[in-house]
């Protein structure tokens, strides 16, 4: 077997014994409530693990060629959608820029290795944490500042601050997306930009209303919305990539992968406490009720 593939079928067996193992923990714990915090949400072991097991902590999907069928190497295509993202901000080396949303800081150390300055902010204290140890492994403390920072509240940071403000799959979370979008306008400068890098929904079934709750996204995912919400603030000139024919080889992967443990939380009926597992095989049986956008706007 080639070392990839060996490794890969290593970290399934290893994911699937983690699943099982979480599975006993989650009957233990029984913390599962029916509208999770997003801290809840990446502090389960299920989030954890799973982030860690495939994506190496970058929490966010490869960018692959249209009809691709292998998602592999996963981390070079996150890389391609990190570059995706760097050309859509279109910013001259120097700018500033906020990660609103960091996680575990990868993005923010390729728009760094870009040249741009980037301030990351993120909510979850776990992610804070890797991030400034990644960043300072990356030996970029020069380049990326990393702090505790809620997109709803960013009072500590000054009007008219950035040259351009982006989010790599957080603002599906926001709670109130338009004072999030007010926020961003009124930090950035005349001129900057926004993009983001997100899920929305083409059709809204049962079953899918309640994974976004679960998943705490029940708010962003409308067909449609983020052109209104983004006008609505005040930003020109929107455009809009559909990158969803990009993004499938790797939720195809998520939904082969978690198929069998899928069907066996199903039997016991705590699909619920596997939100990562449920989400990945439904978006895949049910490709097409989902888009994945890059979306991007200016402040006038
Ligand atoms: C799917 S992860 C993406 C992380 C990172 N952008 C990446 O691509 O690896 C979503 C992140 O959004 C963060 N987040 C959610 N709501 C937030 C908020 N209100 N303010 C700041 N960050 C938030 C979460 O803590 C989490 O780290
Ligand atoms: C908006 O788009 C128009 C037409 O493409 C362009 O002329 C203008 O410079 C853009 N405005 C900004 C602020 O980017």
């Amino acid at each position: 077997m080639e070392p990839e593939r060996r490794w890969l079928r290593l970290r399934y067996i290893a994911g699937v014994m983690v699943m099982f193992a979480s599975l006993l923990f989650s009957l233990a714990a029984s913390k599962s409530g029916d509208s999770p915090t997003v801290q809840d949400l990446y502090e389960s072991l299920e989030s954890r693990m799973g982030y860690w097991l495939i994506l190496g902590n970058t929490r966010h999907c490869g960018l692959y060629r249209k009809g691709q069928i292998s998602p592999f190497p996963i981390a070079k295509a996150q890389r391609a959608m990190e570059e995706k993202m760097y050309m859509r901000l279109n910013l001259k080396p120097g700018s500033k820029v906020l990660d609103a949303g960091a996680g575990s800081g990868f993005v923010a150390i390729y728009m760094a290795r870009k040249g741009l300055s980037v301030q990351a902010v993120d909510i979850t204290p776990h992610h804070l944490a890797d991030a400034k140890k990644n960043v300072k492994k990356h030996h970029l403390e020069d380049k990326i500042t990393v702090d505790y920072g809620d997109y709803h509240d960013l009072d500590a940071l000054p009007d008219a601050s950035f040259d351009g403000i982006y989010t790599m799959e957080t603002f599906v979370h926001a709670d109130d997306p338009a004072k999030v979008l007010n926020n961003f306008y009124r930090l950035l400068k005349p001129g900057g930009v926004i993009v983001f890098h997100e899920a929305d929904v083409v059709r809204l079934s049962e079953k899918f209303h309640h994974i976004m709750r679960l998943s705490h996204c029940q708010n962003t995912l409308k067909q449609g919305g983020y052109e209104k919400l983004i006008k609505d603030a005040g930003f020109i000139n929107f455009t809009l990539e559909d990158l969803t024919e990009e993004v499938l080889p790797l939720w195809r992967f998520f939904g082969i992968l978690g198929y069998l443990p899928y069907q066996l939380f199903k039997l016991l009926g705590i699909q619920d406490r596997f939100i990562n597992v449920m989400a990945g095989v439904e978006s895949w049986m049910n490709w097409g009720d989902g888009r994945y956008i890059s979306v991007r706007a200016v402040k006038a």
